[in-house]
């Protein structure tokens, strides 16, 4: 099965993006042909300075390498290197139904905190389905925020074969796994626009402090709390043993354990959980030229089959 899926280069990675979805990505290309890309063109609608955008861009093509993303098997690049996916986008574009984006949830809420709606940001589902559909995707696993899009990619592919001929493959979604929100230190939920985050390859030092100020409440060390409403234990899920979580359950409901005293633990449980990723992306960072590398491979093997379907897609609709 191809399964392919986008992640954006809006800011640095953190554990809630790789517990969230990047395991599972890593998980899925044992079993499946791996189609990975950073989608560098979507991240463009909402603005970010040419620097940020370029050190975001290597900064996740080097966390997806040092974690485990296989560049024998899984085809992995960056969008903007196949540019025949913005050409693709205007063709669908130009059967896209203006209510099936007005409609669109993602839109409306990245408007409602404060992003400018530009064409760019209105337009990005297109995009999107353009991605699935030029790679003749099986499967796109993602976040329940991205069902949607999904939907939008299946509705526009449809209305395509409908038109033009059965030409492009149907997608389907794959809801990754629930894991429960991962929290950030405010007890929000993590992301890279709340500034609450915790980064998975951060220093020590960086990580020590952002641990030490997980938000918590106020309940003193000698009397019982509940682990289940606490930020610093829904952390502790991630990384500690079934057998460590247990006896942190207990020590939490029996009392006398502080939450100074639980931070600790996870402070040196995330240092351990990470300690080879991190060891393997200073390797990485210490050689930029096989990044490149691995990325213009991706691009080459990528552009040969965006190539094709883009040449049926053009003698379809009449423009070859
Ligand atoms: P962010 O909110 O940090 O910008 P993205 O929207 O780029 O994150 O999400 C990339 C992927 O990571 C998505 O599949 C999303 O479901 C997952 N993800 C992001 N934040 C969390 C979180 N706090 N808990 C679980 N998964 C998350
Ligand atoms: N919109 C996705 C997100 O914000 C990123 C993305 C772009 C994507 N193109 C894709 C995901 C194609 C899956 C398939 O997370």
């Amino acid at each position: 099965m191809r399964v392919l899926s986008g992640i954006q280069p809006s800011g640095k990675l953190h554990i809630g993006n790789f517990f969230g979805a990047m395991r599972q990505h890593l998980k899925l290309q044992d079993d499946n042909e791996g189609f990975y890309f950073i989608a560098d063109y979507h991240a463009l609608t909402s603005s970010p300075t040419p620097q940020k955008l370029r050190e975001n861009t290597i900064d996740v093509a080097l966390d997806y390498l040092a974690l485990g993303l296989n560049t024998k098997k899984t085809v992995f690049w960056r969008q903007s290197d196949v540019p025949q996916v913005t050409e693709f986008a205007w063709i669908l574009s130009c059967i896209t139904p203006m209510g099936l984006l007005q409609r669109c949830v993602s839109f409306k809420d990245k408007v409602t905190q404060g992003l400018l709606p530009n064409h760019g940001l209105f337009a990005y589902p297109v995009l999107q389905a353009a991605d699935i559909l030029i790679f003749n995707s099986d499967l796109v696993p993602v976040g329940a925020d991205q069902k949607q899009h999904i939907e939008i990619t299946r509705d526009i592919a449809i209305k395509f074969n409908g038109t033009y001929g059965e030409l492009l493959t149907l997608p389907k979604d794959h809801i990754l796994e629930s894991v429960a929100i991962v929290p950030g230190i405010d007890g929000r939920k993590m992301s890279k626009s709340y500034d609450n985050t915790i980064g998975i390859f951060e220093s020590e030092k960086q990580l020590k402090k952002k641990v030490m100020s997980v938000v918590t409440d106020s309940t003193p060390v000698e009397e019982p709390k509940d682990p289940d409403k606490c930020n610093v234990f829904a952390l502790l899920k991630l990384v500690a043993s079934k057998d460590e979580l247990a006896e942190w359950d207990a020590k939490y409901r029996n009392g006398g354990t502080g939450y100074g005293a639980a931070k600790k633990r996870l402070l040196e449980l995330l240092i351990e959980y990470f300690a080879p990723y991190r060891a393997k992306r200073e390797e990485l960072e210490k050689n930029p030229d096989y990044v490149h590398k691995v990325l213009e491979d991706g691009a080459a093997r990528a552009n040969a089959i965006a190539s094709e379907t883009l040449k049926k897609v053009k003698k379809a609709v009449g423009l070859l």
